[in-house]
């Protein structure tokens, strides 16, 4: 037999053992941050149609979900609000007494250590839907950052362990880095949604938030999908400006982005698998059409693989149940 040349790459792939020696990327539970919706008033446990297992919760129903978070180990959750009623300037979202900030003290009180993320946004509390206040029709700059720094102090004040602003206004971050330092938050850290592209894969998130914007679209604020360099100007500006962790939203289209920013930069990088890649994974799942354990861990996977530090996912109780083989 002639001598043939080649490599056995089989030889590290032969055993279960084997594989678990080289393997190069690991999924833990301490990864994830779990988003949660809280809506104003009583007895509230509405499951969000487009989201199979992702309900909103009423302050009193509330607790169950976090004693279930807690129990699965999972480190951080990311608040989300609805309130009763909306305005113009979304005076819900820096109202003292708002439903992030009651939501806040609640899950402190309850469990100190659990970290809370609040989302530092206004489309959820502006009748019109956008992410900032609006004047002939146009979403206005400069005149929405002083209500984001404000929503954010209120928020730490209510006991917020991070601020994440996803609103995509020019200097956000420093607008809420000024916003908090004056307020002596100066150790409180902002996770900035950096690279936030304008995506259809938000669709059932809206819903579940109750933010669709009432008129128009989002693209003057977020990002292009066909933009990479974009990315890169993105997030310069938010480490200029003071961010603490840079997240890259959507993720699984944007894999690409999540390895750029993972490359050029030095803080912790957040990939947020929104909720239309998890409605896709869960309508699939319940058609019988994949394997949804192993498909969302593969998922989840892959998004680390690209660079992700940390994992915004509406599958994390799912996650941390099947790694810790429950
Ligand atoms: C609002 C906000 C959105 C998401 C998080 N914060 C939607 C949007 O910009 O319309 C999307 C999250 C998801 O789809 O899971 N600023
Ligand atoms: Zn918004």
């Amino acid at each position: 037999m002639t001598e043939l040349n080649f490599q056995r790459h089989r030889r590290l792939r032969q055993s279960a053992a084997m594989r678990s020696m080289v393997r190069e990327t690991h999924l833990h539970t301490e990864d994830f941050i779990y988003p949660v919706f809280v809506a104003e008033g009583t007895g509230i446990k509405k499951e969000i149609s487009s989201m199979p297992g992702v309900f909103q919760y009423s302050l009193d129903r509330f607790g169950e979900e976090l004693d279930e978070i807690v129990s699965l180990g999972i480190p951080a959750i990311m608040i989300f609000g609805i309130p009763a009623e909306k305005d113009a300037v979304g005076s819900g979202a820096y109202h003292d007494h708002g439903i992030v900030q009651e939501a806040t003290r609640f899950t402190k009180e309850r469990y100190p250590e659990l970290l809370v993320v609040a989302d530092t946004c206004l489309c959820e509390y502006t009748d019109h839907g956008h992410c900032g206040v609006i004047e002939n029709g146009q979403v206005l700059n400069d005149p929405s950052l002083d209500l984001l720094a404000r929503t954010a102090v209120s928020q730490v004040e209510a006991g917020a362990d991070i601020i994440a602003p996803s609103n995509m206004m020019d200097g956000f971050v420093a607008a809420i880095r000024h916003g908090l330092d004056a307020a002596g938050f100066q150790h409180i850290p902002i996770m900035s949604y950096a690279v936030k592209y304008a995506s259809s894969y938000y669709g059932p998130f809206r819903e579940a938030a109750e933010s669709t914007p009432q008129f128009g679209d989002r693209k003057s604020y977020q990002m292009d999908p066909a933009n990479r360099l974009e990315a890169i100007r993105e997030a310069s500006s938010d480490v200029e400006e003071g961010a603490d962790f840079l997240i890259v939203k959507p993720a699984l289209a944007y894999m690409d982005i999540i390895r750029d920013v993972k490359n050029n930069f030095v803080l912790p990088v957040v990939a947020y698998n929104v909720s239309g890649e998890y409605s896709m994974v869960k309508a699939a799942a319940q058609n019988g059409w994949i394997d949804e354990k192993s498909v969302v861990l593969e998922t989840l996977t892959g998004m680390k693989r690209a660079g992700a530090d940390l994992i915004l996912t509406y599958h994390a109780k799912d996650a941390a149940r099947w790694l810790e083989g429950k």
